[in-house]
């Protein structure tokens, strides 16, 4: 019997693709997010930016669990100054906060062999202007999960930050962007992701063009590197509804 693995925001976009190839693998699933998933497995309605929601899904969660996916996040997009005070916290809770009390409040239900993936972003790695908190939000989830990778390696858990780019989901109606037709789908980073995890990658970026554009970074001067990211940003704002 392989063991269960919980899937944060696993009622659409990529949570619910990655819950269908853990199933395909036969794994039970634990699925959370504020709506039911249609995915079969253990649905648990929670708010997970509040501490309650959190301790809901550990309550219903078996004592030892093959895998724990911080999937659950959101973005706001548009200028710093017009975002909502309190959607703005919100956000920081749900991405940065719920990451750091899962991965603490599973870490003793994860044994040998056993893996934690979180949901970074090719936001991460740079300053995303117009997605300001966001993209600082995924920098600190990026950042988290390699420390922990290399702290929990000993213990034989693998730690996976995956960093789909743009990506076909819920996501862009709740920033309030528009997206123009031909990005990858739920479906291909969540396949990619498991291919990623077979391999043990630490840092898995979806998309060979997204790869080389965060290797070029490297060397770019960061000011050059925020200039470009706003520029890539500023034709999500033309269709703006
Ligand atoms: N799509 C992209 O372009 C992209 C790119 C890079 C990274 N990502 C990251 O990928 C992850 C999944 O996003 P997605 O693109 O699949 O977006 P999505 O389709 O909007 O899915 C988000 C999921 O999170 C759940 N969720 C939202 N707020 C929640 C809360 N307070 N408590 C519990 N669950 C909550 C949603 O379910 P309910 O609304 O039912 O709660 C939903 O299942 C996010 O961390 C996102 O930052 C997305």
């Amino acid at each position: 019997m392989k063991e269960t693995v919980v899937v944060t925001g696993a009622s659409r976009g990529i949570g619910r693709a990655l819950a269908v190839e853990f199933a395909a693998r036969g794994h039970p699933l634990v699925l959370a997010a504020r709506s039911r998933s249609d995915v079969q497995g253990t649905q648990v309605e929670c708010d997970l930016s509040t501490p309650e929601g959190r301790e809901k899904l550990l309550a219903v969660s078996p004592q030892k669990i093959g895998g724990l996916v911080n999937n659950a996040g959101f973005a706001t997009a548009g200028p710093f100054a017009e975002q909502d005070r309190w959607k703005e916290r919100d956000m920081v809770r749900l991405n940065v906060e719920a990451v750091v009390d899962l991965c603490h409040l599973f870490l003793p239900r994860l044994g040998e062999g056993s893996f934690i993936i979180n949901l970074a972003s090719t936001a991460g790695f740079q300053p995303v202007p117009l997605f300001a908190t966001y993209s600082a939000t995924k920098a600190f989830v990026l950042s988290l999960s390699e420390a922990l990778a290399e702290e929990l390696a000993p213990r034989g858990i693998h730690v996976m930050a995956l960093c789909p780019g743009v990506t076909e989901s819920g996501f862009q109606k709740e920033a309030n962007v528009a997206l123009t037709p031909g990005y990858a789908t739920s479906d291909e980073v969540a396949a990619y992701a498991l291919k990623a995890l077979d391999a043990r990658k630490r840092v898995a970026i979806h998309g060979t063009k997204n790869a080389l554009l965060i290797f070029s970074q490297r060397l770019s001067p960061r000011i050059a590197t925020v200039k470009v990211a706003r520029k890539i940003m500023q034709p999500w704002f033309k269709n703006r509804r």
